[in-house]
């Protein structure tokens, strides 16, 4: 236990299950050729490699499949296969042994040269598949993965199509693909991706894409909200003060990123789709099943509630921030405007802070405050339900002594933490030991690591519902468009603010002061990025 955390119930995982029973249910049992472009990115290397050796070493993939590589670079099947092993040697846990070139996973890759927008690459790579598909008697089931520039999708999928090598929805083998983030630039750009790509596929073809979606925290707050009946009956604005959603990240451009991100900025990068999501989530009604389209309606709904804003509540409800330089250990930590591909003079927002409200019967008047930056003091994703102080004027009566005034701001807090430190808190207050009726807050800590079992990683489990067919997990195409329209009012209302007079924050704090503007006349406060203030309540101090 962190010494640092103050008073905490230990909770224990009673769970009596061993490995993960009934995974035969989750398999992937339909032979399939998976071909993935942008082959030679770090997507590729880092994440979706490693998550299908893991899916393979844990019996989650078929007896037959193929894994093609697709991208510029000239490479024979050999050295992509020597190439990956390499790329799993670094990003798997093997356990004690290395993983070996004699893998089934390594021995399954293949590898095809060409371009995304040359019809003749497309071509070659149909008779590539269908070569492996007739060596390794796969019948043509077909996953894409478009781990590409946003502006090759529309022409990756036509050429895909031209080559004949995406099969009807009604076919006795299936078409499907994946497609990363950014889906659109604005709400604009996204109804024409979806008008594109519709009239080349049907829906249930399409997988977009959010890897926040995969993560084992993320799918548990709805399991956590509605496989529990002492939580949800509170979630709403009849109990909940304010709802906070941080996703917070040490990192900075890291040399590479600058160029792609100077064009998005954090409101796009991370709020239109991972944070968005999250609000969906902890917002949603209970959907009447858990299918992809009964879960993506109520998403839809939450989104649909999420009103746009008004230039002039834009002004008041959002702040952005952009980092300048700093240092860190004694070393010169850059200013966003001096990384790598940045123009130096760029107004992109590396922080963005926003209030908004969901106008619906649950949620109505309850502040959701939103917030995520690079380089923050801590890498933090969490979700906070502040509920409401409860009357405490029985503990005021006992004494004038401000030390028994209640606590301070909130008691009652519940954090879900997507990521580190996995987990679920809840703040209450508690009588502090001794002759005085004394109120202070303690934490009941739940820690995922407690079920003494690996979590499958967002790829893992994402590429795995595709193979299934499952696109619960997958964003719709209604989805993205009404996360957009949110989105795209705040960027209008930002085109008619005067430029904001960047940079405004230094590296690994907790992001611009004026943030603090978008809690005027409430009780909240920020939660710190740095340490939970709920977690240090009794630091340096022993009981009486
Ligand atoms: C990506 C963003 O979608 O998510 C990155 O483009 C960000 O800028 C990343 O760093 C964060 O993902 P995670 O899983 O590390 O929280």
């Amino acid at each position: 236990m962190d010494m640092e955390t103050g008073v905490k119930a230990k909770v224990h995982v009673t769970s009596k299950s061993n490995g993960d029973p009934g995974s035969e249910l989750f398999r992937a049992k339909d032979p399939f050729t998976l071909v993935i472009f942008g082959a030679s990115g770090d997507l590729s290397r880092r994440k979706l490699i490693p998550a299908l050796y893991h899916l393979n070493a844990t019996g989650y993939l078929p007896d037959r499949y193929a894994v093609v590589g697709f991208s510029r670079t000239e490479m024979t099947d050999d050295a992509y296969r020597d190439t990956m092993l390499g790329a799993l040697q670094e990003h798997v846990d093997a356990g004690s042994s290395a993983v070996q070139a004699d893998n089934a996973l390594v021995q399954s890759l293949y590898y095809h040269p060409g371009n995304n927008d040359n019809l003749e690459s497309f071509t070659a790579l149909k008779a590539k598949l269908d070569a492996i598909e007739a060596e390794r008697n796969l019948p043509g089931n077909r996953l894409f993965y478009l781990s590409v520039a946003p502006e090759f999708f529309i022409t990756v999928i036509r050429n895909l199509c031209e080559a004949d090598l995406i099969r009807d929805k009604n076919a006795d083998t299936w078409s499907r693909i994946i497609i990363e983030k950014p889906f659109g630039h604005d709400l604009d750009s996204a109804q024409t991706l979806n008008t594109d790509v519709t009239a080349l596929l049907d829906e249930s073809q399409i997988y977009r894409i959010d890897h926040y979606l995969g993560k084992e925290t993320v799918q548990n707050i709805l399991s956590f909200r509605f496989g529990n009946s002492i939580f949800e009956p509170l979630f709403d604005q009849k109990y909940v003060d304010n709802v906070q959603i941080s996703v917070a990240e040490t990192l900075g451009m890291e040399g590479r990123r600058g160029a792609y991100y100077d064009t998005a900025g954090a409101m796009r990068d991370m709020v239109q789709n991972h944070m968005l999501q999250l609000l969906c989530l902890i917002a949603m009604e209970p959907p009447s099943a858990l299918d992809s389209h009964s879960i993506r309606d109520e998403k839809v709904k939450v989104l649909r509630a999420l009103i746009p804003l008004s230039r002039k509540e834009v002004a008041a409800s959002t702040v952005r921030g952009q980092y300048g330089v700093g240092e860190k250990e004694g070393e010169v930590v850059k200013g966003y405007r001096q990384e790598e591909g940045v123009d130096p003079h760029s107004t992109t927002e590396t922080y963005v802070a926003l209030r908004t409200k969901i106008d619906n019967w649950r949620w109505a008047g309850v502040p959701f405050l939103l917030r995520s930056g690079k380089r923050l003091p801590k890498r933090v994703s969490e979700i906070a339900v502040e509920f409401k102080q409860p009357p405490l004027h029985l503990y005021r009566q006992l004494t004038n002594d401000d030390d028994l005034a209640p606590p301070k701001p909130k008691s009652n807090v519940l954090v879900m933490r997507i990521q580190p430190d996995e987990g679920i808190s809840l703040a209450f207050a508690c009588k502090r030991p001794g002759m005085r009726i004394q109120l202070e807050e303690v934490n009941m800590d739940f820690f995922y690591h407690t079920f003494q079992q690996r979590s499958p990683e967002a790829y893992e489990r994402l590429l795995l519902d595709a193979l299934r067919g499952d696109a619960s997990l997958f964003t719709r195409s209604d989805e993205v468009e009404y996360a957009w329209r949110f989105i795209s009012s705040i960027h209008e209302g930002w085109a008619n603010l005067p430029p904001p007079k960047f940079p405004n924050y230094y590296p690994f704090t907790d992001g611009p002061d004026e943030a603090n503007r978008l809690l005027e006349g409430s009780q909240a406060e920020w939660r710190s990025l740095s340490g939970s203030r709920y977690s240090k309540s009794l630091n340096g101090m022993s009981p009486p």
